[in-house]
């Protein structure tokens, strides 16, 4: 994996804080490049030029192989009161992180493999929604994302349409807000950090942030791990397992609006 400027100005998750411990020192891998981390007093990460930045946000250890990185990308929602948030450890995962972002915008996918849970094969329709670029012109957001959900969150009772919004802050990094079923006007997120290692290897480290009072850390968990493994099968069995970043090699439809869009992007950044 040869990555592009755009790829390696960002920030990339690691681990979580607690898979850090003082006196911890292991080997990682991103974008095809070894690195290893050690915590003694402070965290360090060296790659192959010596010292890498470390920062430490949304529960996980972020590090860059850029010496003049992108700002990682800003969630508010991890400040505000009685939000709680579960992570659910690395995930390895033999596809491309590209795709596993792909797979995650895609809610055509909920009734086919989420059957029951996120989807119900009566309700497949993707309806209209909008697609815009971030202020900043550096992200993509999907709005006015509706689809009917027969358990949309541990929390939810009942079927009911939930609306969504997604939001690709970088190329590996994706979160959708979903409605709150529990209070008004707020958004629960659901996220991945997504850690490259190679072109057609990942290490997907996922999170909820959520307002509920009724579920257990556990319970939360679990709905989230059952999610993923049912996403893994279908993920790792994609082909081709690598995501063309033209879009006259896969043909777009709306239920994939905004990879068009991701797309277009990426070549963007890249003639910039
Ligand atoms: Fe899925």
């Amino acid at each position: 994996m040869t990555p592009d400027p755009f790829t390696l100005s960002h920030w990339y998750a690691i681990g979580r804080i607690e898979d850090f411990p003082n006196g911890y020192k292991g080997e990682h891998r991103i974008l095809s490049t070894d690195i290893a981390v050690s915590h003694h007093g402070e965290l360090n990460v060296t790659g192959p030029e010596g010292s890498m930045g470390v920062q430490t946000r949304y529960g996980h250890v972020w590090t860059t192989l850029s010496r003049d990185p992108r700002p990682l990308y800003n969630m508010p929602e991890f400040e505000e009161e009685g939000r709680r948030l579960v992570t659910a450890g690395a995930i390895a995962v033999r596809c491309s992180g590209l795709r596993a972002v792909e797979n995650f915008l895609d809610m055509a996918h909920f009734p086919f493999v989420h059957t029951g849970i996120l989807g119900v094969e009566e309700h497949a329709e993707v309806e209209k929604y909008d697609v815009s670029m971030g202020a900043a012109g550096d992200e993509i957001w999907a709005t006015k994302c509706r689809f009917f959900q027969p358990m949309a969150a541990a929390a939810a009772e009942g079927g009911q349409v939930i609306e969504y919004r997604y939001r690709v802050a970088h190329p590996y990094s994706t979160i959708l807000y979903k409605t709150c079923p529990l209070r008004d006007g707020h958004w629960d997120l659901i996220g991945l950090f997504i850690q490259p290692t190679e072109e057609d290897e990942c290490i997907v480290h996922s999170f909820v942030l959520v307002f509920d009072e009724h579920n257990t850390d556990t319970d939360l968990l679990h709905f989230q791990q059952n999610i993923f493994l049912q996403d893994r099968m279908v993920l790792e069995n994609q082909v081709p397992n690598k995501l063309p970043i033209d879009p006259r090699w896969e043909m777009p439809t709306r239920a994939v609006k905004s990879h068009g869009v991701t797309w277009s992007t990426t070549r963007f950044e890249k003639v910039a």
